[in-house]
């Protein structure tokens, strides 16, 4: 069965303790949810809080870890980063690359996400790879020129073969806003993704996510689009109630 893919990112939302007791408070419920067939959960919480997250799960559990980032090197003088070696080491299976707010607050580019990627990948860790466009280039419908040269550049430094990737389309504009494209617009653009990348990167296993105010209430809708195999989930993803909900519906 196909599973669909709930990335929770958490972003800096919930520290160390907050984070254990989401899964403490209601880990029967969970396990049994993320047991589904058609379900893969992955939480990526922040550096901190990975480790002592991964010692709550439970033994056998079907929840997975990520990270939110990673750096760019393997080893050296880079204070404050963290290396793909640590995060294969204390058990991350994915791991975010390129979302918006490193792009924002930390000047990222598609060449540092080329260089996560391929320091994740000879870990065996699963990039997500974040892309997007802003408003303005959404209502120029420069949509699919700003994804595909976003991907070109990440594609034509991937050097490991045959990669397990997912690629996450989340619009700028509707990241925290409460904003969504309509689906007809999206399936159109999960289309274009799903060409483009099949023609570039073919014999790869690639999730297709979407991501940007999923919300309870809207998820039922963005799941029925074709082409989309999962969601990335700010917000709505620090309550399990709220998560839970996007999952069941
Ligand atoms: P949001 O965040 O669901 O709160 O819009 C999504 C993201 O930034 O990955």
């Amino acid at each position: 069965m196909k599973q669909f893919l709930y990335i929770a990112n958490w972003k800096m939302n919930m520290p160390v303790m907050q984070a254990c007791s989401f899964y403490r408070g209601a880990a029967e419920d969970i396990e049994s949810i993320a047991a589904q067939d058609n379900v893969k959960l992955i939480i990526c919480p922040s550096f901190a809080a990975i480790s002592p997250l991964k010692m709550v799960l439970n033994e056998n559990s079907h929840v997975h870890v990520g990270a939110q980032d990673c750096s760019a090197y393997a080893k050296g003088p880079f204070t404050g980063e963290v290396d793909a070696v640590s995060l294969q080491k204390i058990g991350c299976t994915y791991c975010i690359v390129g979302h918006h707010e490193r792009k924002k607050w930390h000047g990222e580019t598609e060449h540092d996400s080329a260089q996560k990627i391929e320091q994740l990948q000879v870990n065996d860790i699963t990039p997500i790879i974040c892309i997007g466009e802003t408003h303005q280039e959404y209502r120029n419908k420069n949509t699919y020129n700003v994804l595909c040269t976003q991907l070109a550049t990440i594609f034509s430094s991937i050097t490991v073969s045959t990669p397990s990737l997912v690629i996450a389309y989340e619009p700028i504009w509707a990241i925290g806003t409460g904003l969504t494209p309509p689906v007809d617009t999206l399936s159109e653009i999960f289309t274009v993704l799903r060409e483009y990348t099949e023609s570039h990167i073919p014999n790869s296993t690639i999730h297709y996510v979407y991501g940007g105010s999923v919300q309870a209430n809207t998820s039922a809708l963005l799941k029925a689009v074709a082409g989309i195999d999962g969601f990335l989930i700010g917000n709505a993803s620090t309550q399990w109630k709220t998560l839970r909900k996007i999952i069941t519906d």
